[in-house]
């Protein structure tokens, strides 16, 4: 098969929702379609559990088992899906954030009762940054839930996107009769849970169709007439190009726990969905098509033995075919590396490959090499952008506290940050070490593995810092006016770059005044 087959096979796409609304229900569902597992209850769920918050062994653990589940490759109608997992936890947000710079499109999942959460309106907000092309699917219409419209207007104004509903329910929770696609022009009927497996589904072509009245009633049949001419009068038809430029996103209603709408989903998506796209680089843009290849590392899981530390980097192939065995430039180091056990993770079980296409991920066992960002090509130099550092919400000094292990802790706290675990600022004042987080619980995260995995000891202090934001300057002046009035805030972080740990918002918003020629983001990339 040619380079442009194995392209136009292939799909790379995450899940992203608010924990509970059923991603990791979808995903089983969409797996079993694709014959990667034989039954539900296969893939261990990778969120963590609201009540293992301070349960940093259980963490672990289920870190573990998300290295397995992290990527799941499956073959369905011809093409290749791959799902990337993401972790839903919000205190795992910057993972996510990192995922999704590997994907080409997303899908949304909705839990109908409790509409757009805040987790969502997150990872949302990241993908409309990047223009990912967006598909909804509203989760649960076998319970109670919002009204429909009510529900695409939330998504609406929450998320910044512009809908087009491709099915609608007909009633819902206890009253839940089934869906009527726009898309595909038929009705499903829900048999409920006991009878998931016979779904009974009919064409309409036309909803004026008194067989309409036969099956669902005449209420029914009337609501979802008067529903959907409300539907094609008050919302945009769907256009594929609009979808892939990210303007619109299409929206299913379905239960997956129930198996009800998923088919659908899925022979949606691969209709609609894109194939792996172009990548910008600081460089150039790379495309898919390009002979030489070229991937980069979005993602690093270290192995949870603490007698090898050995991890495993997740790289995304963006152009050309990755070839075991072959000499690659890893652009960071300028040194050529080989990979001899590169993992695909088709199937849900990881093996070994010899090639891979671009939209594969690859397992890479790295031993330090790697650090997220990192690009891999066939001699180009290439730097592909988008992997950006998000402001933390957290910020606690480190210290050592063993005098006699500070290399080992220096080593620790290096790989950490280069596997994405939190982020390192150095004070520029006195070179003091800060860690930022998303989430508390990456604390006890850190001095635990820094303890098991290097054999040193940290504790913590707190530091009054409220946002990073990355300092972009058009003014040296102004710049050295501000250093010298904030320089108990000023540090790097671990790219060198300057880094203004506000204290507080009223302080980040009077330095926006004062300072007009310095721009704050909360972000690094801008
Ligand atoms: P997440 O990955 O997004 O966090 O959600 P997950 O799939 O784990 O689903 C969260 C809960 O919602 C699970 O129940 C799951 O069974 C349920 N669920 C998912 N889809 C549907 C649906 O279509 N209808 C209904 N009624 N429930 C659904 P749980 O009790 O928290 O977990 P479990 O013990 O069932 O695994």
């Amino acid at each position: 098969m040619s380079n442009i087959q194995e392209i136009q096979k292939r799909r790379t796409f995450g899940i992203v929702s608010h924990p509970d609304a059923g991603k990791t229900t979808l995903t089983e569902k969409l797996l079993l379609f694709g014959g990667a597992i034989q039954e539900a209850g296969a893939v261990k769920s990778n969120k963590i559990k609201k009540t293992a918050t301070s349960d940093f062994m259980e963490i672990e653990k289920q870190r573990g088992i998300s290295v397995a589940t992290s990527v799941m490759g499956f073959t369905y109608k011809d093409k290749q899906i791959n799902i990337l997992d993401t972790p839903g936890h919000k205190d795992f947000a910057e993972d996510t954030f990192r995922t999704l710079t590997a994907v080409d499109s997303v899908i949304v999942v909705i839990d109908v009762a409790k509409g757009v959460e805040e987790q969502t309106e997150k990872l949302v907000s990241v993908c409309r940054m990047r223009k990912t092309p967006i598909i909804v699917f509203i989760n649960k219409l076998d319970r109670e839930g919002l009204d429909g419209f009510d529900l695409l207007d939330e998504i609406e104004t929450k998320l910044g996107i512009t809908v087009s509903p491709m099915s609608w329910p007909i009633g819902m929770g206890q009253r839940f009769l089934g869906v009527y696609n726009k898309w595909e022009k038929n009705i499903n009927l829900y048999q409920g849970q006991n009878k998931q497996k016979i779904e009974e589904s009919y064409e309409i072509n036309d909803l004026e169709d008194p067989e309409l009245d036969n099956r669902i009633g005449e209420d029914y049949a009337d609501t979802l007439r008067e529903e959907v001419e409300l539907i094609n009068e008050v919302y945009p038809k769907f256009e594929r190009e609009a979808y892939l430029n990210g303007e619109i996103s299409p929206v299913f209603f379905g239960s997956a726990l129930n198996n009800f709408g998923v088919r659908e989903l899925l022979d949606a998506f691969i209709g609609m969905a894109p194939e792996p796209l172009p990548k910008e680089a600081e460089e150039r843009l790379v495309k898919p098509e390009e002979n030489k290849f070229s991937g980069f590392v979005f993602k690093i899981h270290a192995n949870i033995d603490p007698n090898h530390r050995s991890r495993i980097a997740f790289a995304k192939i963006v152009s050309g075919t990755f070839k075991r065995n072959t000499n690659y430039l890893h652009v960071r180091q300028g040194k050529n590396l080989k990979f001899s056990s590169p993992t695909s993770f088709m199937a849900s079980k990881k093996s070994v490959i010899d090639e891979a296409f671009p939209g594969d991920i690859i397992g890479i066992p790295d031993t330090g090499n790697f650090r997220i960002g990192d690009t891999i090509t066939e001699g180009e130099k290439l730097h592909f952008a988008g992997i950006p550092s998000f402001s933390p919400e957290h910020f606690r000094f480190i210290n050592n506290a063993d005098p006699l292990k500070a290399k080992q802790l220096a080593k620790g706290i290096d790989q950490l940050m280069d596997e994405g675990v939190a982020q390192l600022f150095t004070l520029k004042q006195n070179g003091r070490k800060i860690i930022g987080t998303v989430g508390a619980l990456q604390y006890e995260v850190i001095q635990y593995r820094l303890e098991h995995e290097y054999n040193a000891k940290c504790s913590y202090e707190p530091f009054p810092a409220f946002k990073a934001c990355w300092i972009e300057s058009n003014d040296d002046a102004q710049l050295e006016e501000f250093s010298k009035l904030k320089q108990r805030y000023l540090a790097e972080d671990k790219f060198g770059r300057l880094v203004f740990l506000a204290d507080s918002a009223f302080s980040l918003q009077m330095a926006e005044e004062k300072f007009d020629q310095l721009t704050f983001h909360l972000k690094s990339e801008f």
